[in-house]
């Protein structure tokens, strides 16, 4: 690899399957950023270790998967606002002797849903199912464009009364609740569950929309999730999660390199590669 160009890389365990290098690719292509971005499989113990020789190494940057979010998270010097809200750290920058850790899922989600596909979230009634770290990962962003109202809503209502402690002050009425206790009909309901990794539905009415209504599964794959299939058969609008992958991407590589990509045809060209459309 030649050294005129800067390193990046995504870290995880397992990180075959990551599509980040590719996205990243096509990202400094369209930008003309002298870039390389490469997976990096680390060990369940070996986090910190791989950092510090990252670090070493001059490499400028890296995206973290699963499972080492929170390590990230810890090892970092500096947090966002939104990487602390989060709790989990899905952005490494870099600097000297500083390690800033940013969180771009949640961002990532908002563009998709606002910018992509056109629904307002202000004044909104939103319903998010789960209380694990991919739900707690999106809620500042949601918050920030000032819905009217925040429900989290998980199958064990203790972890959603408990993520909802780290979050006051907002000026929108939030609130938890377990699946069986919700009632009204919202606008927008975000599937921040794990619950189609098994191909499961969340256990919610579909009572809880209508026909107007936007179903988002922050998971994707070569066909809709059962969550959406079930959504669509209600006639609600559906989405997976595959633009908030590039979005979440573009937030991390501009952090980095302080200008924006353009996501649409990377997203076109990652949804062609799946073989459907949603
Ligand atoms: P992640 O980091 O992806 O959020 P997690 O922290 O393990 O993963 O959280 C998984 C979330 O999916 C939890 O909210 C879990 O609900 P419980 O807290 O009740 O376990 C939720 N979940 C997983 N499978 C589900 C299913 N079949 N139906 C509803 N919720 C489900």
């Amino acid at each position: 690899m030649s050294s005129a160009l800067d390193r990046y890389v995504v870290i995880g365990n397992p990180i075959e399957h990551s599509k980040s290098p590719a996205i990243h690719a096509q990202f400094a292509l369209q930008t003309q950023q002298a870039l390389s971005y490469e997976r990096l499989l680390v060990p369940l113990d070996g986090f910190d270790i791989a950092i510090k020789e990252l670090i070493a190494n001059g490499v400028r940057g890296a995206n973290v998967t699963l499972p080492f979010k929170l390590d990230a998270y810890n090892i970092a010097t500096d947090l966002t606002p939104r990487a602390r809200a989060a709790g989990a750290v899905n952005t490494l920058k870099f600097e000297g002797d500083k390690i800033l850790g940013d969180n771009t899922d949640g961002i990532g989600l908002v563009r998709d849903i606002v910018v992509n596909a056109g629904v307002a979230l202000q004044g909104s009634r939103i319903l998010l199912l789960g209380a694990g770290g991919a739900a707690r990962g999106v809620i500042l962003p949601l918050l920030s464009e000032l819905p009217a109202e925040l429900v989290i809503a998980n199958r064990t209502i203790q972890k959603a009364q408990d993520l909802l402690a780290h979050f006051h002050g907002h000026l929108v009425a939030l609130d938890a609740s377990s699946f069986e206790a919700l009632s009204g009909e919202f606008d927008v309901v975000i599937n921040a569950t794990s619950a189609s990794l098994s191909d499961s539905v969340p256990n919610i009415s579909s009572s809880l929309f209508n026909e107007q209504s936007f179903i988002y599964d922050m998971m994707y794959g070569a066909t809709p999730t059962p969550f959406m299939q079930w959504a669509a058969e209600k006639k609600a609008s559906v989405r997976d999660g595959l633009g908030m992958l590039v979005e979440q991407a573009a937030e991390s590589f501009e952090l980095w390199r302080g200008v924006r990509p353009d996501t649409a045809a990377v997203y076109t060209e990652l949804r062609s590669q799946l073989d459907y459309s949603a």
